[in-house]
């Protein structure tokens, strides 16, 4: 009897010393496995003289019941404390905030673009994409200025190695293209796109610039429709207030020409300088279709006329966001791009 009270004193002693499940297990097998001390001591049950056969029994019994509980309470605590362990030593810091993912987005040249385009769909305009390599004949010829025609100055051109073949210096000879394709139908339309000079590269002018153009031809259109086109289009890019302003002006494929102001005022340093103290900002050129370029078209200027206009998204982004060089656009600096 006093064999099995030291039994169980030293079988809970061994318990309380496990510190993990492995510990735990191989307490189990060295008291209950196969040759384990209290299977020995069930064994032996039958060996004890039978007077104090039933009083060991009950004894053996009672440790074995008793140590089989402490050992689901040492397993539950050695649970707990492993969970504990865990949730403290790999701490999870929630709070700690992620790490963000650089996020791409449309270049401020081609969300002004698109701006553009939004508003003339609006006003029942279709996009028409054209080429950007062109002949001069679509490029000059056919809009009213035959080789060596003085008015070719006003555009400097980059000339390509095939003779006759240069970049666009402008979206007009889009005009010719549109006019074949729609003749006799009615046409509204722009043309947006990038256009090329051969020019020096300065704060203010650049050697490829975005432009869009606009064509709108059909019976009876008039300078009126051309006038409430282009207020309309001010008043949505640049706010309810503004106001346009028309000089006349000339273009070979236009008759009569215009430029065309939008009202800027002049609140600080900055707008003074765009608009140069003036108030007011040339958005475009525009005017009625000339009837040369009507025909070439393939519509006949006696029952057709239409207007035409041109305008530089750059400008008017460099005005809307108060941008000095129009050299950023094109620089590919992302301190300058990631402002948008
Ligand atoms: N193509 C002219 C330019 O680039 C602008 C313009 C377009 C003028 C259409 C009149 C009509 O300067």
């Amino acid at each position: 009897m006093s064999d099995l009270a030291n039994l169980e004193k030293s079988a809970l002693a061994a318990l309380e010393a496990c510190k993990d499940e492995a510990a735990l297990r191989a307490w189990h097998t060295r008291y209950f496995g196969d040759n384990g001390e209290v299977t020995q001591a069930l064994r032996g049950i039958g060996t004890i003289p039978s007077e104090q056969r039933r009083a060991y029994g009950q004894e053996v019994n009672r440790i074995k019941g008793s140590l089989l509980t402490a050992h689901e309470a040492a397993k539950e605590r050695i649970k707990e404390q492993a969970l504990a362990e865990s949730l403290t030593s790999g701490a999870l810091d929630v709070t700690l905030p992620g790490r963000a993912v650089p996020r791409g987005r449309l270049h401020v040249a081609t969300r002004v673009m698109r701006r553009i385009g939004a508003i003339f769909a609006d006003l029942g305009f279709q996009v028409y994409r054209s080429r950007e390599v062109e002949d001069d004949e679509t490029n000059f010829g056919q809009l009213n200025m035959p080789p060596h025609h003085p008015a070719r100055d006003m555009w400097d051109t980059f000339h390509t190695t095939t003779p006759g073949v240069v970049l666009r210096t402008h979206t007009s000879p889009g005009q010719i293209h549109v006019m074949r394709e729609y003749c006799p139908r009615p046409i509204r339309v722009i043309l947006p796109g990038m256009v090329y000079r051969y020019e020096q590269v300065t704060t203010r002018s650049e050697m490829m610039f975005h432009q869009v153009e606009g064509l709108a031809v059909g019976h009876n259109i008039t300078m009126a429709d051309l006038k409430g086109t282009i207020l309309a289009f001010a008043r949505r890019m640049f706010g309810q207030e503004r106001e346009i302003r028309i000089r006349s002006s000339y273009f070979p494929f236009t008759e009569p020409s215009i430029e065309v102001d939008v009202s800027w005022p002049v609140v600080d340093a900055e707008s003074e300088r765009l608009t140069k103290g003036t108030g007011w900002l040339e958005i475009m050129g525009a005017g009625m279709v000339h009837p040369v370029v009507l025909r070439n078209g393939g519509y006949d200027p006696a029952q057709y006329s239409g207007f035409a206009f041109g305008m530089g998204p750059q400008r008017m982004t460099m005005v809307l966001y108060g941008i000095d060089d129009i050299r950023l656009f094109w620089g590919n600096d992302l301190r300058f791009l990631s402002q948008f």
